[in-house]
Parts: structure tokens; sequence; C-alpha cells
């Protein structure tokens, strides 16, 4: 059986660069505050009516193939990894399909938040191992900066994320000591509500009874979209930061020993661990309770802010290009976030 190599790899982020202090304007918060809980120093914005999810994953995707080796008339299948996609329906990926003028290949949209292309990369892998496609696009892209809430009241969110893409190609390779050695996927629905965006929905708040102990009263959930969910501001992510904090902080090193110890590694063996960018104290904790040295570790949210679905790839593909991932390493990715849902990947690069 092959074993699914990445061909090529790119990212792309916005021109337009928004430090902590340009938030300053819409909402009370401070560069020191920011930094001090974050590390985020700065983050990227679309330009709000020229670049979409889909346009950054074209992007992102054009170098990855370019570094691939491939054209748009190569790719076999499409996976669409995103939290804000340009339509609530169809997904991202036909998008992307229409804009590069491929094939008329499948094209699969995965809702899995920040651990959305961990789980891509894993769906993508099975399709390869079984010989059934040759060449995946696996796109993580998210145009988060259209659907904060810019005020106060939304600080504790909206401070926090940014947006880009990140792509990558995957082949096969008969190589056994190369590519992805195994992906291990997990979710937990009990906190589902914890880190969520509820409208517009179906929900009709049906999940009260259970979900809604955090709120004083449960979310607006009589229509799909009504004038009171604006007024409300209920059309906008919410997070309870501290708890999501602290089951990230558990699941994190967790998944990551699952993927050592599913192949006899151990972290001393990781040449380069790219976390999920949530927020670089998350990355801090996991690197000292794995005992990891500095340079296994790879963080980047300082200039990007937290990009979702995009944040590993953009993360690896940076990484790779600074020369700190080479042939031959182990490359292990790890996530975490709504859902909950958490998983990893160990490659040899
Ligand atoms: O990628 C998806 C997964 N997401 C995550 O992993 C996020 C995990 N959580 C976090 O990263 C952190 O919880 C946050 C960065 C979101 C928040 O940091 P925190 O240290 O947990 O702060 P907090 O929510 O406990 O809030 C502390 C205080 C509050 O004020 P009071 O009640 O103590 O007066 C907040 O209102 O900080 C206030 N606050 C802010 N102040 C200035 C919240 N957001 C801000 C802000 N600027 N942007």
């Amino acid at each position: 059986m092959p074993q699914t190599k990445i061909a090529g790899i790119g990212y792309y982020v916005p021109a337009n660069i928004v430090s902590n202090n340009d938030l300053t304007k819409y909402m009370d918060t401070s560069d020191e505050w920011i930094q001090e809980r974050t590390g985020i120093k700065e983050r990227r914005y679309a330009d709000r009516t020229g670049e979409t999810t889909t346009t950054m994953g074209v992007e992102a995707a054009r170098i990855a193939m370019e570094r691939a080796g491939v054209t748009a008339q190569d790719i076999d299948f499409i996976i669409f990894a995103t939290l804000s996609p340009d339509y609530y329906f169809p997904g991202c990926g036909v998008l992307l399909q229409r804009a590069m003028q491929m094939r008329e290949i499948g094209a699969l949209d995965i809702r899995n938040q920040c651990s959305g292309f961990v789980y891509a990369l894993s769906v993508a892998d099975q399709f390869i191992k079984t010989g059934m496609y040759k060449n995946i696009l696996v796109v993580g892209s998210e145009k988060h900066s259209f659907g904060l809430d810019f005020t106060t009241r939304g600080r504790n969110v909206s401070v926090i994320f940014g947006d880009g893409a990140g792509a990558v190609v995957l082949q096969p390779t008969d190589n056994p000591g190369q590519g992805i050695l195994s992906t291990h996927l997990h979710s937990d629905g009990a906190d589902a509500e914890l880190l969520a965006m509820y409208n517009p929905g179906t929900h009709a708040n049906h999940w009260k009874e259970t979900a809604y102990a955090h709120f004083n009263e449960a979310p607006i959930g009589d229509m799909f979209l009504s004038h009171r969910m604006i007024d409300d501001a209920q059309i906008f992510p919410y997070m309870d930061g501290p708890a999501v904090f602290k089951k990230a902080v558990l699941k994190f090193p967790e998944v990551i020993m699952e993927a050592l110890s599913a192949n006899g590694l151990q972290p001393s063996d990781i040449n380069m661990l790219i976390p999920h960018q949530a927020n670089l104290r998350i990355s801090q904790f996991v690197q000292q309770k794995m005992g990891l040295r500095d340079d296994q570790v790879y963080n980047n949210i300082q200039q990007y802010g937290n990009t979702t679905a995009a944040s590993i790839p953009i993360a690896l593909c940076e990484a790779w290009e600074k020369g700190l991932v080479r042939e031959g390493d182990l490359v292990c990715l790890a996530a975490f976030g709504s859902g909950f849902t958490w998983g990893s990947a160990l490659i040899r690069w």
C-alpha cells in the first residue's frame, strides 16, 4: 500500500496588517492585554470585497500546485476546510473547482473548525492509500474578519482571529520511510456550545436543557435568522475562553502522545511540532508539558493570529520555507478546537 506524501505546500495571507493598537480604535482593549494573554502582535485582514475564503484558498493552492509540479488538470480531488465559507451552501470546494477551472472532480468541504486541516489531511490520506486518487488538493482557509463583533462585547473573540489560507498537494509515494505515518482524530460534543456560532441556524433552541448552562438565558433560536438576533449580536461566534483553554492544554499533549505511541516514537524524536495556532500560551504549555526544546516547536500566531483551519498549513509552509523542516524530519501536526474536535498527524518529511 502506498503512503501519502506532501508533494507541494503553499500559503497566502492578505496584505493588510492589523496591529493590536489598530483594534483599540473599535473596542476597549490594549496591545499589552492581547500580547500577554495570547502572544498575538498583529493579524491580516482580507480585502473586504476583493478577497473571499475561496480566493485566498486559490492563491495558496496555486503555490502548492506549482511546487508539486502539477496543474489544475492533474488534481483529482479537492478537500476544503473552513468555518467561514463564502456561502452557507454550496461549500468552497466547488467554488475553488470553478475558479481554478479544474475537471469535474469531487469536492468535499470539511467543517471541523481548528481541527479542519488535520481532519482533511486524514481523509485525503485514506483516498491516497487505497489508490483511489493520485493528486489531492487540501486547502484550509478563513476570512474571519468579515464575521466578528468589533465592539467591546466581542473583544475576547475578535482580537484573536485573523485571515489567511494554506494548501497542500498530496500524492502517493512508495518510499516506506516517507509521508504520513498516521493520523488520529477525536471529538467530544459535550461542550459543543462553548465555542460556537449558533445563528443563523436550525437549532431552534432544541439543545437548551443541557447545553446553555453557561448562559443566563438561552440564545435566540426562534428563527433561522431574525432582526433580534442581529440587534442582540447573536450572529457572532461565542467562546468561553478559559474553558476552551483548559481543555486544549489537556488534549494537545494527549493526541500528540497517541501519535508517537502508535509509531513507537517519543517526544525527543520530533524534529518539528506544528500546533494549531490558537494561543501562544497554549503552545508554550504544550511544549513544556512534553519537554520539547524551542527549536522543536514552530509558532507564528504573533504575526497572523488564529487562522483556524489555515493555521497549520500556513505555519508548516512558513517553517519549511525557512529551512526548519527538512527531508527525513519527523513533523507532528496537532489541533484542538470547536466541537470539541482534536487530532494529530505524524509525517516523515
Ligand atoms: O482556536 C480555537 C480554540 N480557541 C482557543 O484555544 C482559545 C482558548 N482561550 C484563550 O485563548 C483565552 O481564554 C483568551 C485569550 C480567549 C482569553 O484570555 P483569558 O486569560 O482566559 O481571559 P478571560 O476570558 O478570563 O478574561 C479576563 C478579563 C475579563 O475581564 P474581568 O471580567 O476580569 O474584568 C475580560 O472581560 O479580560 C477581559 N478581556 C479583555 N480585556 C482586554 C477579555 N478580552 C479582552 C480584550 N482586551 N480583548
